[in-house]
C-alpha cells in the first residue's frame, strides 16, 4: 500500500475531509464567508497537533464544519481558527513543507509537515514520501528542505518568529549514505515511467487465464491515478482500466481469474472488468471491511487471503471506519465465508504463500499509532514479516501467538517463487532495517540472503513465465533479469 504513514513520529499529516453537506455549503459562498484559517486536532498518539491550512477563499461554514468531523485520524475532531496561519509555518527549523491536495469535496487544503528529530521520517525526503503516498497530495518544499515555499515563512504569522534559513535536520545533504549494492548479478530495466504511485502488480500468462485478461503481460495499478495499466512487449504500455475503482493488490486465482483488493468499494472482487466484477467479501460480520490492500490465493486450496489496513479509508472517507480492528481475512473457497485469520494486527499489508500453501506470509507495516486497539496504539508495534504455519484443516493459524519466524522490516508487497521469498523494502523504510530495495529471503527462517537495489519498491510479482521479477516502484515499473 501506499502508504504506510506513521503518523504518531511525525508529523502533522492531515487529511481534512468535510461531509457531503458542504457540498451545499459551496454552492452559496459568499465574500464575507471567505477567510481561509486552519484547523488544529490532536494527535493522540504522538501528543502533537496536527495541522491542516486552509486556502484562502474557503467558505468559512465549509472549513468549519470540515474541521468539526475529523482529519486525519477518524472521529478526532479539530479546533478550527477562522483566520490566520498554522503555528508551524512560523518555526523554520521543523516546518518541512506543505502537502497540497484537494478533497473529495472540492476544499484546497495543505497538510503541514514538520521534522521530527531522527526516526524514519526524520528527513525531507521521507515527509516528502509521506506526502506522495499517504496523503496523496503534491509536495511543496518550505526553505528547510531547500524549496522556496514563500508565503511559508513571511506575512501574518501565527506567534511569530520569521526566521528563514536551511536547518540542520532538513535537507537533503543530511541523508545518510545509503549503501546500496546488489548482491545478485542482474540486469534491471525501466519498462514504464511517469506514473504517480505505482502499486499492485500481477502476470497474467500466455495460457490458462480469463480470456477476457491481456496474455503475456503485467498488469499494475497506478493508485493515485485510479488507473490500471497493462505492459506487454508486445503492446508495450496500454490503459487496462481507466476507473480501477482504487484495485490495489491483484492476483489470478486457480482458474486463472482476477482477483483485486479494492479501496473505493472497499471489497475483495474476482473479474476482469472492476464495474460489474464479483464480490468475494465487503464486510466481516456484517461490519464493511476497511480497504483491503493485498491479498494472494492459497496454493493449497484456493482461499483467498487479504489484509486489511486503513490506507484507503483514509484517503476517502476517513469517518467511515466500520471494524474496530486491522486484520487479516480468509475467504472460503467453499461458501465464501469470511473468517478472521490474524486479529488486530498493527498495519497489515502484502501477504503471500509458501508454494505449498502451508505458511503464510504477511508484512505488517506496523507502528502507525492510528489504531483503534489502544493496546496495540500504545505499544507502537514494529514493522515486521512474519511466517505463520496455516492449520489445513480451518484455514486459520496453528499458533495465533507463535510465528515460525518474525523479522523487523518494513515492508509493503511480497511473493514466492523458487528462488524464495521477495519483499519489497519501500523509500519510507527507517534505515536501520536497511537501504530501500528488493530483499530476497529464505522462507525457512526470514534470512535476507539477496539484495537488489532498486528506488522505492512497493510491491513485487515474481511469478511471471519468463523468470523474470517485475516490481512497482513509486513513480515506475521494473523489470529484473537474473543473472544467476
Ligand atoms: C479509457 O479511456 C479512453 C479515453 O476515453 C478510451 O479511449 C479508452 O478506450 C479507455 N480504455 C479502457 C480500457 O476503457
Ligand atoms: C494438511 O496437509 C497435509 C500436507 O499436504 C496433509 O498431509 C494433511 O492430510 C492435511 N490435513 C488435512 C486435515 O487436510
Amino acid at each position: 500500500m501506499p502508504g504506510q504513514g506513521r503518523a504518531n513520529a511525525l508529523v502533522v499529516v492531515v487529511v481534512v475531509v468535510a461531509e457531503i453537506l458542504l457540498l451545499a455549503l459551496f454552492v452559496v459562498p459568499t465574500d464575507a464567508q471567505s477567510l481561509g484559517g486552519y484547523c488544529l486536532n490532536d494527535n493522540p498518539f504522538s501528543g502533537e497537533k496536527d495541522c491542516t491550512q486552509f486556502a484562502d477563499d474557503t467558505p468559512k461554514d465549509a472549513a468549519s464544519s470540515a474541521c468539526a468531523v475529523g482529519l486525519a485520524m477518524p472521529g478526532q475532531s479539530g479546533e478550527y481558527s477562522e483566520s490566520g496561519r498554522c503555528p508551524l509555518y512560523s518555526t523554520p527549523a521543523s516546518f518541512g513543507g506543505e502537502c497540497s491536495r484537494v478533497t473529495e469535496q472540492g476544499i484546497s487544503v495543505k497538510s503541514v509537515l514538520a521534522l521530527s528529530d531522527g526516526g524514519p521520517f526524520g528527513d525531507c525526503a521521507g515527509i516528502e514520501q509521506v506526502c506522495t503516498t499517504f496523503i496523496q497530495g503534491e509536495f511543496l518544499p518550505s526553505p528547510a528542505c531547500g524549496g522556496s515555499l514563500e508565503d511559508a515563512v513571511g506575512g501574518e504569522e501565527v506567534g511569530g518568529k520569521t526566521e528563514s534559513g536551511p536547518s540542520s535536520n532538513g535537507g537533503s545533504e543530511d541523508l545518510p549514505d545509503k549503501q546500496r549494492r546488489n548482491t545478485i548479478a542482474v540486469d534491471v530495466e525501466t519498462l514504464a515511467d511517469g506514473f504517480e504511485f505505482t502499486e499492485g502488480p500481477v502476470w497474467i500468462p500466455a495460457t490458462g487465464a480469463d480470456p477476457s485478461l491481456p496474455p503475456s503481460t503485467l498488469l499494475f495499478s497506478d493508485m493515485r491515478a485510479d488507473t490500471i495499466f497493462a505492459w506487454s512487449d508486445e503492446r508495450g504500455l496500454e490503459t487496462f482500466a481507466n476507473d480501477s475503482l482504487g484495485a490495489n493488490g491483484k492476483a489470478l486465482d486457480g482458474e486463472g481469474r482476477l482477483v483485486s483488493f479494492r479501496h473505493g468499494p472497499r471489497d475483495v472482487v474476482r473479474g476482469a472488468a472492476m464495474e460489474s466484477a464479483t464480490v468475494l467479501a465487503d464486510n466481516f460480520q456484517g461490519k464493511r471491511l476497511n480497504s483491503p490492500n493485498d491479498g494472494a490465493v492459497s496454493p493449497a486450496d484456493g482461499s483467498v487471503y487479504f489484509s486489511d489496513p486503513i490506507w484507503g479509508i483514509f484517503i476517502r472517507d476517513p469517518q467511515g471506519m466500520e471494524l474496530d480492528r486491522h486484520s487479516v481475512y480468509r475467504i472460503s473457497p467453499d461458501d465464501g465465508e469470511v473468517t478472521e485469520v490474524l486479529p488486530n494486527t498493527a498495519m497489515p499489508n502484502g501477504i503471500a504463500f509458501s508454494q505449498d500453501g502451508e505458511v503464510l506470509f504477511v508484512s505488517d507495516t506496523g507502528g502507525l499509532a492510528v489504531h483503534p486497539n489502544p493496546d496495540l496504539a500504545a505499544t507502537e508495534p514494529p514493522a515486521t514479516i512474519k511466517a505463520w504455519r496455516l492449520d489445513n484443516a480451518t484455514g486459520g493459524v496453528v499458533d495465533p501467538d507463535g510465528p515460525l519466524w518474525a523479522i523487523e522490516d518494513f515492508s509493503d508487497g511480497m511473493c514466492v517463487n523458487d528462488r524464495g521469498l521477495w519483499t519489497t523494502r519501500g523509500g519510507m523504510a527507517p534505515p536501520k532495517h536497511g537501504p530501500p530495495g528488493l530483499v530476497l529471503r529464505d522462507p525457512k527462517n526470514g534470512e535476507e540472503i539477496g539484495y537488489i537495489d532498486i528506488e522505492d519498491p512497493t510491491n513485487v510479482e515474481c511469478n511471471a513465465e519468463d523468470g523474470k521479477i517485475y516490481v512497482t516502484a513509486a513513480n515506475k515499473v521494473v523489470r529484473v533479469t537474473l543473472l544467476e
